[in-house]
């Protein structure tokens, strides 16, 4: 996986909500390869942002897979629905899982990709007895709650602490980053051993939503 070129998650709570059959259709004819979909209770994070019955109608029409971020409290409880409601990936943040290693065995026997987020405070280390059970790690760029944010640059170290970690342990798990995310950081953020990136704003703010798609994957290559 580490000499694959860098993927691309479109987040689409920088959508245009009043068209997004559209968005979707969009990312679909793009060159991206996930659909990164962002829930939020308003607890976790300061913000609350749509939850199931959106993800479910997002699902009917997406050709690629669905990367659920799930930014909320006890997300144990709603595994199993969001598995339902078409989850192929599900990331739960290492800080809201008191049983984090019972939580990732749930999400895989469910029968979905298990990645786990770390905040932008939280160490790599943290990871370290279950990164072998991990399919996907989520680097947080920004402290999670909101799009738009201003990319923290420590960053960087932390997605090589990350890719150290993943070797040490001969682990498989792909790196992903989320907030902040442009043209302009992408290629260094591959560098630094990136797999996939996860970009809102910088995508659906764009002229051109399709070529800032891309640009993102040429830029990064
Ligand atoms: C932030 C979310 C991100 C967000 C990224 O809490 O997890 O996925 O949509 O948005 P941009 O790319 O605008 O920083
Ligand atoms: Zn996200």
């Amino acid at each position: 996986m580490e000499n694959a070129p860098v993927m691309i998650a479109p987040s689409l709570l920088a959508a245009n909500f009043l068209e997004l059959g559209k968005e979707v259709e969009m990312v679909n004819r793009s060159e991206a390869d996930w659909f990164h979909l962002d829930v939020m209770d308003g607890r976790f994070v300061p913000n609350i942002s749509y939850g199931l019955p959106v993800i479910a109608q997002i699902k009917k029409l997406a050709r690629k897979p669905c990367d659920v971020h799930l930014m909320i409290e006890e997300p144990e409880k709603y595994a199993a629905e969001f598995k339902k409601a078409g989850a192929d990936i599900l990331t739960v943040h290492a800080e809201a899982c008191i049983h984090l290693h019972r939580n990732i065995q749930q999400i895989k026997s469910l029968g979905m990709k298990a990645g786990v987020a770390l905040n932008p405070h939280t160490p790599a280390v943290m990871l370290e007895n279950v990164i072998r059970d991990i399919d996907v790690v989520l680097v947080m760029s920004v402290n999670p709650g909101f799009g738009g944010q201003t990319f923290i640059e420590q960053t960087y170290q932390k997605i090589r602490q990350v890719r150290q970690l993943i070797k040490d342990n001969q682990a498989t798990a792909l790196i992903e980053v989320d907030g902040g995310i442009s043209t302009e950081n992408a290629g260094q953020l591959v560098q630094a051993g990136a797999n996939v990136l996860v970009a809102g704003s910088s995508i659906f703010a764009s002229a051109d939503p399709e070529k800032t798609i891309a640009a993102l994957k040429r830029g990064a290559l």
